[in-house]
């Protein structure tokens, strides 16, 4: 685990809003909202559903799920790790919600449930983390009834802006090492993170058994001005409680010093700048 990270619910909660100001966190909370309800929209929720949110974190998605279903069906949060599966309790109990859920610790890969057992299958952010997309996404197809649908928002790391593209060589010493290092750990198969993109996820969901899944990608450029101490927070913030941050991963290439003076070349280049990001995802569903 990293240092600054203990677990999932912390970094759902905290860490990922660290190099955030306050009207961005407010403005990434809303974006939250509007892909859950998008995912939702998508999976056409039917009170009589059973439905599994995989990865379910803090809940994004399952207790709105549980609100649409009014009482009847089931929607299961399962997650790999118990600290997630407590925050959800804790926060189902603090609100007297106390009927229509269940609880499933188990790791996507192998889902503890008998085949063709949900009728819907939900999930964001969650295959990103996972170095074998194609097992996970055998085991949605495995526990969906036939009829049933899988629904998921994807972020697509591999062409999102990279570090390189928003600085200027003349401004930052050993541009090009640091530019090629940067080519090549988001080329590492085995980092769940950069190992796919919309097209490998067709080919594992066709794989899997699903027919003609739909996979729509949706590309978001923003654009911010970077504040004092953003960069800074950029490079030693985790993109999850067990993956190396971009600090580290520089380290793999070149000694501390050499990061270290990269990261003050990048602060001093970029700090007060506005910058324009491209961020990618796929919005997927896919019918059993
Ligand atoms: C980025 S969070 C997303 C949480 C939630 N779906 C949301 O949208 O807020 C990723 C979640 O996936 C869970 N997770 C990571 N690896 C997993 C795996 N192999 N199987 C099931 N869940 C996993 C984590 O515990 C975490 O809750």
């Amino acid at each position: 685990m990293n240092p600054i990270c203990q677990n999932w619910s912390q970094w759902l909660n905290e860490t990922r809003f660290a190099a955030l100001t306050d009207e961005m966190k407010a403005q990434n909370m809303k974006w939250l909202e509007a892909v859950r309800d998008v995912i939702l929209t998508f999976a056409q929720i039917t009170p009589n559903d059973v439905i599994l949110d995989i990865g379910t974190g803090t809940g994004l998605l399952g207790m709105k799920a549980l609100e649409m279903q009014q009482g009847k069906g089931k929607v299961i949060f399962s997650d790999k790790f118990q600290d997630c599966l407590d925050s959800c309790k804790e926060f189902l109990e603090n609100n007297g919600i106390t009927e229509g859920y269940e609880f499933l610790l188990s790791e996507c890969e192998h889902i503890a449930l008998n085949e063709c057992t949900v009728t819907k299958a939900l999930m964001r952010s969650v295959l990103v983390h996972i170095v074998n997309k194609q097992a996970a996404i055998n085991e949605i197809y495995r526990v969906l009834r036939h009829g049933g649908a899988f629904c998921a928002f994807e972020p697509i790391i591999r062409t999102n802006t990279k570090y390189w593209e928003l600085l200027h060589p003349s401004f930052i010493d050993k541009y090009d090492e640091f530019k090629a290092a940067e080519e090549e750990f988001s080329k590492d198969p085995m980092d769940p993170l950069f190992n796919f993109d919309e097209k490998t996820l067709k080919q594992n969901l066709e794989e899997a058994g699903f027919e003609k899944p739909e996979i729509h990608l949706q590309t978001v450029q923003s654009k911010y001005v970077v504040q004092p101490g953003m960069v800074e927070t950029w490079f030693v913030t985790p993109p999850s409680p067990s993956a190396k941050c971009t600090k580290e991963r520089f380290l793999m290439y070149f000694p501390e010093s050499t990061v270290k003076k990269y990261i003050k070349d990048v602060e001093r280049y970029l700090t007060g700048k506005e910058i324009s990001l491209k961020t990618n995802a796929a919005l997927i569903y896919a019918k059993k």
